[in-house]
């Protein structure tokens, strides 16, 4: 049996999580229906990962506030439809946890748009996603919007974890191309295959949501809050899965036993409310289009504004801004013109 939330400041309040199935996702959904939001849209790779979750997290916290979507967050078509289905519905959305993401295996695998998997479906997207619903006003004003990013995206997480940045997030391009933009198409194109590190691509893949979350502010900022959020090292996720070798016996035998007693890991409902904290944060508690994380060189304990000059870099935010235009066909003019509608 199903009871209703007591009535509190969410009771008419709609949130959405991507990659609510699992891990981190799973546990902030269960952690917003407990708050008391009347509305808990578990936004899913598949109808049936969303329905079992919805089945699961009723159970796990008494009440069934849950809704399901069907989004794969690395898809242009799949975003823009998940958007068209939520302005069919009509309800606003006041509070978006765009939580999906991955680590790849060590095969570079590919979007169906053609991009690298994991950068697709940490920001492509999610890019996509808000974009149309800041654009439908489906955010209505004062939404508060989270996007996962990592610890990796600081640059110095230990040598061991192999999460080193690719050099366009820290100086100047080489790898990938000699312009920021070249680099940056190449690296999300995975056009250079021979570069191909599933950890560093994950870690730099990282930046790109801090630089979107900038970019975001920047134009919308006066009618939404938007962040970057590292949930920390939650060790008991499935965030390693596809990773073979090594990789995977460090992210899932070594880490998950060893980092408790160092210091480095936490359970994952810590994790997810980092996330929610800072959704639910007063206003000027945290600075619009920032990013928080762990305090340098750790991976747990309290959020700290990260001020790593590579994140704050307003060139490298703007160029991954268009690029990032550029993949997802959404047109610059389209973005201002919203934000000048807004
Ligand atoms: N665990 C950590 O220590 C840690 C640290 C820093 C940041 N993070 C970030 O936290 C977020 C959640 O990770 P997690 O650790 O909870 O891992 P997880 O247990 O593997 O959960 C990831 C979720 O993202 C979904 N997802 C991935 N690609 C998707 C796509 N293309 N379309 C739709 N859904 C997709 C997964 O769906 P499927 O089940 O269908 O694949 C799953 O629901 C990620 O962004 C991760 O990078 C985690």
């Amino acid at each position: 049996m199903t009871v209703s939330n007591p009535i509190n400041q969410f009771s008419n309040k709609t949130a959405l999580v991507t990659g609510a199935n699992s891990g981190l996702g799973f546990e902030a959904a269960a952690q917003l229906a407990e708050a008391g939001y009347s509305r808990v849209i578990l936004a899913c790779r598949t109808l049936d990962k969303a329905e079992a979750a919805k089945q699961a997290l009723a159970e796990r916290v008494g009440i069934d506030p849950f809704e399901t979507l069907e989004v794969d967050v690395s898809s242009v078509e799949s975003a823009n439809a998940a958007g068209d289905e939520l302005i069919r519905r009509g309800h606003s959305i006041d509070t978006l946890l765009l939580n999906a993401g991955m680590i790849s295996g060590d095969e570079m695998k590919k979007s169906p748009d053609g991009l690298e998997v994991a950068f697709a479906s940490s920001i492509v997207g999610h890019h996509v996603l808000t974009l149309r619903l800041v654009e439908a006003d489906i955010l209505p004003k004062d939404a508060r919007v989270v996007i996962a990013g990592s610890e990796s995206a600081n640059n110095d997480v230990p040598a061991m974890m192999d999460m080193s940045l690719y050099d366009f997030a820290t100086e100047a391009p080489q790898e990938f191309g000699d312009t920021l933009h070249q680099a940056m198409i190449t690296f999300a194109k995975g056009d250079k295959p021979e570069l191909f590190n599933p950890t560093r691509y994950y870690a730099t893949t990282k930046v790109f949501t801090s630089w979107w979350t900038a970019a975001m502010a920047r134009r919308f900022g006066e009618r939404l809050a938007i962040f970057t959020v590292s949930p920390g090292a939650n060790l008991r996720t499935n965030a390693a899965r596809h990773t073979t070798g090594f990789k995977n016996f460090l992210f899932t035998k070594v880490m998950p036993t060893l980092a408790p007693v160092m210091g480095m890991g936490q359970p994952i409902s810590m994790g997810a409310k980092r996330y929610i904290d800072v959704l639910h944060g007063e206003d000027g508690e945290y600075a619009n289009g920032k990013t928080y994380a762990s305090k340098a060189k750790k991976f747990v304990g309290p959020l700290h504004e990260m001020q790593h000059a590579h994140l704050l870099d307003v060139d490298r935010q703007e160029v991954a801004w268009n690029v990032l235009n550029e993949l997802t066909g959404t047109a610059e003019h389209q973005t201002s013109q919203i934000a000048i509608a807004g």
